[in-house]
């Protein structure tokens, strides 16, 4: 049997990070569900539509095929034979995939995608619904979260480091604040700590602490 570790929580928190190293750490395959559902904003957005096209959006599902591809273990999001991991981390693709994430023909596609992963190998899969609705038996659950300030303060950094000199700390802030209510707030498959998720809060944390507590559960379970 396959053996998965789910970690759910906010944006920023720090997921994509500590999941990537506890993969590295016990060798698993780490499954990042953000990118696919940036990957379905993406192609939403390429065909001209907007938040507010529900129908056009749900039709478009049928015809946007999402698939992952791994190379020196990073993972590649693949739309309709297309590589488009490096036109799906910006802030409009990801407003676009929070707005669209919660129409259920985009969760059924993507969640789909997810479990049959999940069942064939051992994974790390980092989101917002993977304890609670993808993968309800994964042997290790954490709810990862920061403080607000913290996570506009780590986004804010990372901007400044890769040289956009205009960004503001305020915007950041109320634009995680926005998410945070849409993806906690939506009808299906909201944010939420599963009722058996360890809760990590990393806003004193260094990652390495963060990723030892994860392999610290990790033992426990196994
Ligand atoms: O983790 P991220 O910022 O890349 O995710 C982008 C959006 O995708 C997020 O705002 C909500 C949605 N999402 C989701 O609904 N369910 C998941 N399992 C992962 C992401």
């Amino acid at each position: 049997m396959s053996y998965s570790i789910a970690i759910d929580g906010p944006a920023g928190a720090g997921k994509s990070t500590i999941a990537r190293a506890v993969a590295r750490e016990l060798s698993f395959i780490y499954v990042d569900t953000g990118a696919m559902y940036r990957a379905m904003a993406y192609y939403f957005l390429k065909q001209g539509l907007t938040e507010n096209d529900t129908e056009e959006i749900k039709a478009a599902c049928q015809n946007a095929e999402v698939s992952i591809a791994y190379e020196n273990g990073e993972q590649k999001v693949i739309l309709n034979g297309e590589d488009v991991t490096p036109y799906i981390r910006s802030e409009a693709v990801g407003n676009m995939a929070s707005k669209s994430s919660p129409i259920p023909e985009v969760r059924a596609k993507l969640t789909q995608l997810q479990k049959n992963l999940a069942a064939r190998e051992n994974v790390v899969m980092d989101g917002r619904d993977i304890g609670t609705c993808v993968l309800p038996n994964a042997q290790v659950k954490v709810y990862l979260t920061a403080s607000t300030h913290t996570r506009a303060l780590r986004r804010y950094k990372e901007l400044l480091e890769k040289g956009q000199t205009d960004a503001d700390m305020q915007k950041i802030e109320a634009d995680i604040e926005e998410r945070d209510y849409r993806d906690m707030h939506r009808e299906i498959s909201p944010l939420c700590q599963a009722e058996d998720a360890v809760l990590v809060d990393s806003s004193e944390m260094t990652i390495e602490e963060v990723v030892g507590a994860i392999l610290a559960l990790v033992k426990k379970v196994k």
